[in-house]
């Protein structure tokens, strides 16, 4: 089939009734800008950007977008660049997670209503590259990833620490009374010192390197430190890649198929990456009309070993993986596990792609080889039971080894706030032993916040307890470790097992055997269940469209008229 031609700003006019006068009149406007007729004939390629002061995380987001701006120029296209929202972790309430769905629609959206041939979606923390993924390959449109990049490590008293792995360990320090106010506060100033992502294995370092599994990202363009000169290259390239898809049409769904997605869940496990990655490529995958399940998760999961030493599953950080190769050099090591015939961004295969990428070099430990890997398969396990028909998922590799297989009394929270009010309540009897269960945290009950690994009692890590098990419906940041179950569905708020624990049932971990099981008869908990009352809906605007329709998690948590129907 022949490409199709760049229809540039003469497309998706607003409709007067006369083409012409649609024409002309847009043309009208444009003129202000500089613009002259040569400029207005180039194919455009629109520029996703995502910058915001409150997302700390894009500070130097601004130069990336010139830079791009830059390759497009150079490649004869018309940058024109428009802001979306912005999905800051941190600065977000409830969580960031409840607003992917909304910039993944209102992103599709300007996909479609604004004339462009292409577009480079400029994204970096955690929900913002999901989110973009998500409206490409529902807008179908050309498109392309640039990320931000990570920070920098920063330093406390002559150790390498950053965020936020290291945020959680000192506080957890912190509240054992190990690390004082004074030190603390040191720590706090020392954790993020650069613009760009977090820079350990998080949800966005996680994110960029599926993006570049998949082939949505030129090669190489995850890792590379935010502000860096690597950086701004990879984004002006990106440009000039950007007016090249353009011309070509080359499509996500082209990209992003079957095989690719198994690729990038590939790279999931090699990476231990954050488990928001499973719900956002399942998220993806459905949006491309891709069916990609839970146990496709787990499937990939026992058969590749993690290659990658960074935390939190190792000690390195990202410009490490950076400094060792980044991405492609990966993906050479992963080779045998990979479908090398997938298309990419650039046109070429992923074995083209990585035919002259060198493996893992001797002179680097960051990434290891498939012979001497850093850890054993199995990174993330899928679990079911009667606490989770619909599928559980725990990050074996950050799990205590002890508490793997376990069996202990329910402490139920209700609500992520319950546990801040209570989880320090000396009223409130918690031993070791006990599986501190949150519920009514899932999509429906809060947006799916990362609460699923919250804190252990003040006076149990005083007493020198780091970890616990935990079961929930919530997430948990990539930065996080601990013996956690999440995303157990179907959750509590929607009539999940979860709803029916009391205190002191007794619940059973069993990674080996896959299974997270409630050990209460189930005529017990048909009478539960009988008096299962949900909880009201919020009244108004997006939560409560958010509420209405969002999907399970074991579907990606998109909202059921976004998500395409599956075969
Ligand atoms: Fe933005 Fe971690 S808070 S990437």
């Amino acid at each position: 089939m022949m490409p199709m031609q760049p229809r540039g700003v003469d497309q998706n006019f607003t409709s007067y009734g006369d083409a012409g006068f649609s024409r002309y009149l847009r043309r009208a406007f444009l003129a202000s800008t500089g613009f002259d007729g040569t400029d207005l004939d180039r194919p455009v390629v629109g520029i996703a950007d995502t910058s915001s002061d409150y997302t700390t995380c894009h500070r130097d987001m601004p130069a990336l977008i010139q830079a791009v701006k830059r390759g497009v120029l150079q490649a004869g296209g018309l940058p024109l660049a428009f802001p979306t929202i912005s999905l800051a972790e941190i600065l977000l309430s409830p969580t960031s997670m409840l607003y992917r769905n909304l910039l993944a629609m209102e992103t599709e959206e300007m996909l479609h209503a604004q004339p462009m041939d292409a577009v480079v979606l400029v994204g970096g923390c955690d929900k913002t590259v999901p989110a973009q993924l998500m409206a490409a390959a529902s807008a179908n449109l050309p498109a392309i990833s640039v990320v931000t990049g990570p920070m920098l490590t920063g330093s406390w008293r002559g150790e390498r620490i950053g965020a936020c792995t290291d945020c959680r360990r000192y506080w957890l320090l912190h509240r054992a009374g190990d690390v004082d106010d004074r030190q603390i506060a040191e720590v706090q100033q020392s954790l993020c010192p650069t613009g760009g992502t977090c820079m350990v294995m998080g949800t966005a370092s996680t994110m960029a390197c599926l993006t570049e599994g998949l082939g949505l990202m030129l090669p190489g363009g995850a890792t590379p430190p935010s502000g860096s000169g690597d950086r701004l290259r990879q984004a002006v390239e990106s440009g000039r890649c950007a007016v090249e898809l353009a011309t070509r049409q080359l499509q996500p769904r082209t990209i992003v198929q079957r095989a690719a997605l198994l690729n990038a869940l590939t790279v999931l496990m090699a990476l231990s990456g954050s488990t928001n990655g499973i719900i956002h490529l399942i998220a993806i995958a459905r949006r491309a009309g891709v069916t990609l399940t839970l146990e496709d998760v787990h499937e990939v999961s026992q058969r590749v070993p993690l290659l990658v030493d960074c935390k939190p599953a190792g000690c390195g950080y990202m410009e490490d993986f950076h400094r060792a190769g980044g991405v492609p050099v990966l993906l050479k090591a992963l080779h045998p596990l990979l479908d090398l015939s997938v298309m990419t961004v650039t046109g070429r295969t992923l074995g083209e792609v990585l035919h002259d990428v060198p493996p893992p070099g001797g002179w680097q430990q960051t990434i290891r080889t498939l012979d001497s890997p850093f850890g054993p398969p199995g990174s993330l396990v899928v679990l079911r039971g009667s606490l989770a028909p619909d599928g559980a998922v725990i990050k074996r590799a950050a799990a205590t080894p002890g508490l793997l297989q376990h069996r202990g009394p329910a402490v139920v929270f209700e609500s992520p706030e319950d546990v801040a009010a209570r989880i320090d309540d000396p009223d409130v009897t918690i031993t070791p032993d006990h599986i501190l269960v949150l519920r009514n945290a899932g999509p429906v009950g809060a947006g799916m916040p990362e609460a699923g690994s919250f804190p252990i009692p003040r006076r149990l890590a005083s007493a020198g307890v780091r970890d616990m098990v935990r079961v929930s419906d919530a997430r948990m940041s990539g930065t996080a470790y601990g013996t956690v179950v999440l995303h157990c569905s179907p959750e509590a708020a929607t009539g999940g097992p979860l709803a029916f624990v009391r205190d002191g049932d007794l619940i059973e971990l069993n990674v080996a055997e896959r299974r997270i099981d409630l050990l209460v008869d189930d005529t017990e908990l048909a009478r539960r269940r009988a008096q299962f009352v949900p909880p009201p809906l919020p009244e108004r605007g997006w939560r409560r469209l958010y509420a209405q329709h969002v999907l399970p998690a074991h579907l990606g948590a998109d909202l059921d008229f976004l998500s395409s129907a599956l075969p």
